[in-house]
């Protein structure tokens, strides 16, 4: 499996070499249980100085600021997210590092009164369109009314357990970009697509989705989230994760644009907890996280914003 992974990535398939990120490393240790050798974007690259951005991250193949958001899911009650809030207000986060929490919906505006400004607010979920007669569901411009930034959408669990589909996600995401909301867009495989070899497929299918949709990726982080990772306490090892970061940075550069390529987030979730978050920031194309479980704990939330810290140290 190494033996034929390494031989397409030394194969070189790429046309030029790509300006936006210099050179950088392969993945060095492959699970052998996934399959990925049909299709490997990366070239061999190592860090290259020139990639060193002016505010001293090193590391960092893109050239967006490190973005950790911490997504509440179905959580919480008004004392424990008080509680929360206090830890978050009171902790210290490194500065150059967006920061973001997904509160459910009943709890944003608590949130938002009681949050320090210095963490910014994403609704979980929104609607396609303007709101209206669509019982249940909550609006961009409602979010927006309630101080949200952001919204996080194709979520696995909005994906898998309550049915939405590419189209519709990339519509959602159209419309809440177009009402100036950011999105969180998630993508990620299951484990049987990934032992199937499926990863890239299903991932860059969920990618085209949105890119099909969206006017501009100014505002789009996108995260990859593999599924059998959410919740699991199953975490991918950093090479795994760098290895669909790179695939996705390249699927941007030769779909959308090598701009776009290079200023957009690729941010990992599943299982990220204050003990490996280090380790994972350190890989070039992990520019931070989205985080479910251990954001429900403020010191730790603040470890896992802090583990920027690991990208400057690693040049
Ligand atoms: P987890 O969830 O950190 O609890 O695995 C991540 C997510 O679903 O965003």
């Amino acid at each position: 499996m190494a033996t034929s992974l390494t031989a397409h990535i030394s194969g070189g398939t790429q046309p030029s070499a790509p300006s936006f990120s210099g050179l950088r490393r392969i993945c060095p240790n492959l699970d052998a249980a996934v399959s990925f050798s049909h299709r490997v974007y990366s070239s061999t690259r190592l860090v290259s100085s020139s990639r060193r951005s002016p505010r001293g991250v090193v590391a960092m193949a893109g050239s967006g600021k490190f973005f950790v958001g911490g997504n509440w899911k179905c959580n919480g009650t008004k004392d424990s997210i008080a509680k929360l809030i206090s830890d978050l207000n009171a902790a210290t986060l490194e500065a150059d590092v967006d920061v973001v929490v997904s509160p459910p919906f009943v709890y944003i505006d608590q949130v938002k009164s009681s949050l320090t400004d210095r963490i910014e607010i994403s609704g979980q979920n929104s609607w396609v369109g303007k709101g209206g007669a669509f019982t249940g569901e909550i609006s961009v411009e409602q979010l927006k009314d309630l101080g949200c930034k952001w919204v996080i959408l194709g979520h696995s669990e909005r994906r898998h357990v309550i049915g939405e589909k590419n189209e519709f996600i990339g519509k959602k995401a159209a419309y809440a970009l177009s009402e100036g909301l950011g999105v969180i867009a998630c993508i990620g495989e299951k484990l049987e697509e990934r032992e199937a070899g499926k990863t890239f497929d299903v991932c860059f299918e969920q990618l085209k989705a949105f890119a099909d949709a969206v006017p501009s990726w100014d505002n789009v982080v996108v995260a990859y989230e593999p599924v059998w990772a959410i919740g699991t306490g199953k975490v991918a090892s950093p090479q795994q994760a760098q290895e669909v970061h790179v695939a996705v940075r390249d699927w941007l550069k030769k779909n959308v644009s090598e701009e776009v390529a290079s200023k957009t987030r690729i941010i990992y979730g599943g299982s990220v907890n204050g003990g490996n978050s280090a380790e994972l920031a350190k890989e070039e194309d992990i520019d931070g996280f989205l985080v479910g479980g251990a954001s429900l704990k403020g010191p730790e939330f603040a470890t896992i914003v802090n583990s920027v810290t690991s990208k400057k140290v690693a040049a």
